[in-house]
């Protein structure tokens, strides 16, 4: 089965192309049974192109909807070329056209849609419309795609916080989710302050890494609550008030990477104190790191450590740092679990307020 996928919820134009491959069947005779997680099949990334925006938008601080709009349209037709190209396919064998058709940027994500509903009309296919979140749930099937059930995935972008509880294919659960800002956008809206660029996260993990994380005492906000919601806006504005107060602090090399080290040590131990007490109540047998935040290395290590040391049963799922991000392969593999809900071109509108549940 091939899959070709289009995202353009929020800066990243991508496009990709998967190819799903069933299992090899013991041969008969032998007695083996394949069943269960083991039935599913193997993904091979043919093609996946990213054409990132971050130049564009970089300064203003943050992704600017119109000229998102407007460098998905110029760039998707560019982007789809090079992806049909690399992946050495014709488009009648495609067997989906895949695309995300929300959360995100209504602005953003129409472009991608209109795209999808060209191909589709054009080529006779149908359309699997993707979530967003889901898309990144899935970056980490790419790999794995006999995962153990129940999966807890705790999905941290620029615009989501999420616990979200899978007890099978198609169930979701939504455990916890942020209150306020996601975790991304903390990292994004500290590293505004801090006049580091954008995005925020690379640029604050990158100094962190350098830091002195116990420098700075900063709060862990909702860390000790009864439930899995997260809230990430008074730790940004407890950084805000020591910079006012102590200025001096951006303008030193040093206490400038202590400040990272500690907002982002911050971050780290709400998100894996959280999502490993959800874990043990939820008896999860697979815990799944994804989004744009799981390319932080901190969090990658800590969480590992974490259910390694608390949780030896659950096994730790996380996307190669290139999956983290936005991209189309994550699309195309959410796609194939969910294209039962394959639709006509006629069908297929953008969601930007889409929940996973
Ligand atoms: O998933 P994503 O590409 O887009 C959304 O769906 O929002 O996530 C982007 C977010 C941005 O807020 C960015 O600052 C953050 O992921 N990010 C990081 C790192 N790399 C990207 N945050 C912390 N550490 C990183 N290394
Ligand atoms: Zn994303």
């Amino acid at each position: 089965m091939l899959i070709l996928a289009i995202e353009t919820s929020c800066d990243e134009t991508a496009c990709a192309v998967l190819e799903v491959k069933p299992r090899t069947v013991p041969p008969s005779g032998t007695g083996a049974r394949v069943k269960g997680s083991a039935r599913r099949p193997i993904f091979h990334v043919r093609a996946s192109v990213v054409a990132s925006q971050i130049k564009i938008h970089a300064p203003y601080g943050g992704v600017v909807p119109t000229l998102a709009a407007r460098e998905h349209v110029k760039n998707l037709p560019l982007v789809f070329k090079k992806t049909v190209r690399q992946a050495r396919v014709k488009l009648k064998d495609l067997d989906y056209i895949a695309v995300t058709q929300g959360p995100g940027l209504v602005i953003a994500l129409l472009v991608g849609i209109s795209f999808a509903r060209g191909l589709g009309y054009a080529l006779n296919k149908k359309i699997i419309p993707v979530n967003h979140i889901k898309g990144h749930i899935f970056s980490n099937w790419m790999l794995n795609s006999a995962v153990q059930f129940p999966v807890l995935n705790i999905v941290v972008s620029g615009g989501h916080t999420e616990l979200i509880l899978m007890k099978r294919l198609g169930s979701y659960a939504l455990i916890g989710e942020t209150r306020d800002d996601a975790a991304g956008e903390a990292f994004d809206k500290v590293a505004k302050m801090l006049t580091l660029g954008y995005p925020g996260g690379p640029a604050v993990s990158k100094l962190a890494a350098r830091g002195d994380a116990k420098r700075f005492n900063l709060p862990r906000p909702m860390i000790a609550s009864d439930n899995y919601d997260f809230s990430f806006s008074g730790l940004k504005t407890a950084v805000l008030y020591l910079l006012r107060k102590h200025p001096d602090i951006a303008r030193n090399k040093k206490s400038l990477a202590d400040l990272c080290a500690s907002f982002e040590q911050a971050i780290v131990d709400v998100i894996v104190a959280k999502t490993l007490r959800a874990a043990k109540e939820y008896g999860a047998k697979t815990v799944a790191l994804s989004g744009g935040v799981s390319a932080n290395r901190r969090l990658r290590a800590e969480l590992e450590r974490a259910i390694e040391k608390k949780l030896p049963e659950a096994r730790f799922l996380v996307p190669d740092t290139s999956l983290s991000t936005d991209n189309a392969a994550m699309i195309a593999v959410s796609a194939f679990f969910n294209r039962s809900s394959a639709v006509s071109w006629k069908h297929l509108d953008a969601i930007p307020n889409l929940s996973v549940v």
